[in-house]
């Protein structure tokens, strides 16, 4: 069995992450998507409320399945048997970090192989920084995240005043 893993923070999840997300569960039997669980990196959303967001847009994909992580992502990976990091890249300047990850994993563990996916050109624009500001400034949230995930932004932004 082909298992992947696409990690990453989804604070929140958009449509860029679906779409790479959607894609490699067609190429893959399972893809887990791990979401990263960094107390000392600052989120708008707890781990659980990105779990369900991921879990929310995903709920038609039925190889997806959303788990949590804090440490190494390639220990997290060998809990699930897993030889492939899926990273999807943006724009060129995505891939300076991303080489850099990508030889640091391998490193880390030689069996592990990431494999870079190219966002679709209509995705290439955001990121969940993005979406975020967007959402501050009460802009259109459509072309970016799904409808429920922009209900759950503006919930939370709304609460935190
Ligand atoms: O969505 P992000 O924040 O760009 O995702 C970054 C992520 C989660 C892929 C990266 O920070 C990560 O893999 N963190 C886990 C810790 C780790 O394994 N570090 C060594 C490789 S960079």
């Amino acid at each position: 069995m082909k298992i992947a893993v696409y990690p990453g923070s989804f604070d929140p999840v958009t449509n860029g992450h679906f779409d790479v997300i959607r894609r490699s569960a067609a190429v893959f039997d399972r893809v887990i998507v791990g979401v990263l669980d960094n107390g000392s990196k600052k989120a708008l959303f707890t781990v659980a409320e990105r779990m369900d967001m991921v879990r929310r847009v995903t709920r038609d994909i039925k190889n997806v399945q959303v788990d949590t992580f804090s440490g190494l992502l390639v220990d997290f990976m060998e809990a699930f048997d897993a030889k492939v990091i899926i990273k999807g890249l943006r724009t060129v300047s995505d891939f300076e970090y991303e080489f850099q990850m990508a030889l640091l994993n391998k490193s880390l563990k030689p069996q592990m192989e990431t494999l870079f996916m190219m966002t679709d050109s209509k995705y290439s624009y955001i990121s969940s920084s993005m979406v975020k500001e967007v959402a501050r400034l009460g802009g259109s949230l459509d072309e970016l995240v799904c409808d429920d995930v922009a209900q759950i932004l503006r919930n939370k932004l709304r609460d935190r005043g």
